[in-house]
């Protein structure tokens, strides 16, 4: 997957030589923070570990007064938790600086891009508001040309701000320097939907209106907080799952086939099926929930309430699971509700997308015991396929029984932030979300945080370890088994 086309051969058929890549530097914004050391670094370590990036230079920047040394053992201990070693990884690890500095501040700006060689890739790993003051004194001082931008999410904490924040962006660099991150957009199995939908005759004809009743996006976690407190406080299931990475897969799920997979043709699709995405019905206090978890055991785990975790302030009225029904407003998918659905101390894993399919128009009349409809499931985590179909099962022949098909999909070559970092290190944001996008999907939402905002849907709770609350927007229809 990637934006560049061969080069034209020279005179005589020979092809000129490809210029040889210019060493690139990754300036970490928010570097001791818990998501570079979490998730970006271990991603890093595989994709250099793996050979990509010869040279790079990695410089890690926050507000902690590290020295070199201190990050050196951070940067090092990320790895080892993905096994990334060998030559080049001690050579990344031995040559990487750390500067603390204060980058809202152009002096302090100034200081580090000093520091950095070659192309520069700039990762801010920042709250939303950090990230929007940051890049606007990065606007006044200026970027080498060729920068390349990667923004964590949430970009901006609204359509407004996120719009603001594209137009500071768009100053600095171009569209396709910009990478929005949603790290959904590196995981294989989601990336492999397109495969399932445009490399497959049977099932992208039935992917309509005319034979889906439902679609179905869960990600339900058994994790709480885990110390997140800080970030998630003031974000909430909603924006942090929903706004974000339910919406990409909503967006691959439902987008039309593109002509072929490179950035635009690609992010266009996807643009085109959120343009047309808003709650049901425009109704979100009867078609969105909110909750959040009280105390309970998970595995065996006893977890504190929500508001009793350290850090955790109750009057901001932050939940933990959010449910919400959308409708996409396109020829294909009119009148198909799409479920979307995420939530944190649940009692089980419950990750995947599940079209369910319409009844077959008419099931024979001696034909016994039809009560479920198919279903595709595409698994998040395990990452598997899935179709549950009717079959004349064993004993009476007449009789229906529903069958699992599951196939496992191996684990991606990289973990998804290494997938996510390739793409900025290679100059593609085919797996980034475009600003246009960025700002629909606070459109999208926006209602919903209003409606959640005035108290017209109330916050429901639910023991840590349960199912949830008990009126999920999801629950299954009579007759239908999960
Ligand atoms: C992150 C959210 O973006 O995605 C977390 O902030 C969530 O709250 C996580 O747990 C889920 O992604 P993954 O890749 O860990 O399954």
């Amino acid at each position: 997957m990637t934006t560049s086309t061969p080069s034209a051969p020279g005179p005589g058929g020979a092809r000129p030589a490809a210029p040889p890549p210019l060493p690139q530097t990754l300036l970490l914004l928010g570097a001791t923070g818990d998501l570079a050391g979490r998730l970006l670094l271990p991603g890093l370590g595989r994709l250099v570990a793996d050979g990509a990036q010869p040279g790079l230079m990695l410089v890690g920047s926050g507000t902690d007064d590290w020295d070199d040394e201190r990050w050196r053992r951070r940067v090092a201990d990320s790895f080892a938790t993905v096994g990334a070693d060998g030559p080049r990884v001690a050579e990344l690890i031995r040559a990487t600086r750390y500067l603390p500095a204060d980058v809202t501040r152009e002096e302090d700006l100034r200081r580090l891009l000093a520091a950095c060689h070659g192309q520069l890739v700039i990762f801010f790993a920042l709250p939303p508001t950090v990230t929007a003051r940051t890049a606007a004194a990065l606007s006044r001082i200026g970027l080498p040309p060729n920068a390349r931008l990667m923004l964590e999410k949430p970009f901006g904490t609204d359509a407004v701000s996120a719009r603001s924040l594209n137009d500071i962006l768009a100053r600095l660099v171009a569209e396709d320097q910009v990478h929005r991150i949603d790290h959904f957009l590196g995981k294989s199995t989601v990336v492999n939907i397109l495969g399932l939908r445009f490399a497959n005759r049977i099932f992208e004809p039935l992917l309509s209106s005319t034979h889906v009743a439902c679609v179905d996006i869960v990600f339900d976690e058994t994790l709480g907080l885990e110390g997140r407190a800080g970030y998630y406080d003031g974000v909430g299931a909603l924006v942090d799952m929903v706004q974000s990475h339910l919406l990409q897969v909503l967006a691959l799920i439902a987008m039309d086939p593109p002509p072929t997979l490179e950035a635009r043709d690609l992010r266009g699709g996807k643009a085109q099926v959120l343009r047309a995405t808003r709650v049901w019905d425009d109704d979100p206090e009867r078609w969105s929930r909110r909750a959040r978890y009280t105390a309970g055991v998970i595995a065996g785990r006893r977890l504190p309430a929500y508001v009793d975790e350290p850090g955790i302030d109750p009057a901001r009225q932050t939940e933990t699971l959010a449910e919400v029904v959308l409708a996409v407003d396109t020829w294909r998918w009119a009148g198909v509700p799409f479920r979307l659905r995420s939530g944190k101390a649940l009692s089980g894993r419950r990750k995947e997308a599940v079209v369910t399919f319409k009844q077959p128009p008419r099931v024979p009349s001696g034909l016994i015991g039809y009560d479920q409809p198919d279903r595709l499931r595409i698994g998040f985590g395990p990452d598997q396929l899935g179709l549950d179909v009717n079959i004349n099962g064993p004993g009476n022949p007449m009789e229906l029984d529903q069958v699992h098909l599951v196939a496992d999909f191996g684990p991606g070559e990289l973990p998804p932030y290494g997938e996510v970092l390739r793409g900025a290190f290679e100059g593609d944001p085919t797996l980034s979300v475009r600003g246009d996008t960025a700002e629909d999907c606070w459109r999208i939402v926006a209602p919903v945080l209003e409606a959640w905002r005035t108290g017209a849907e109330p916050l429901r709770e639910y023991p840590a370890g349960s199912h949830g609350p008990g009126d999920s927007l999801l629950a299954p229809a009579a007759g239908e088994r999960r």
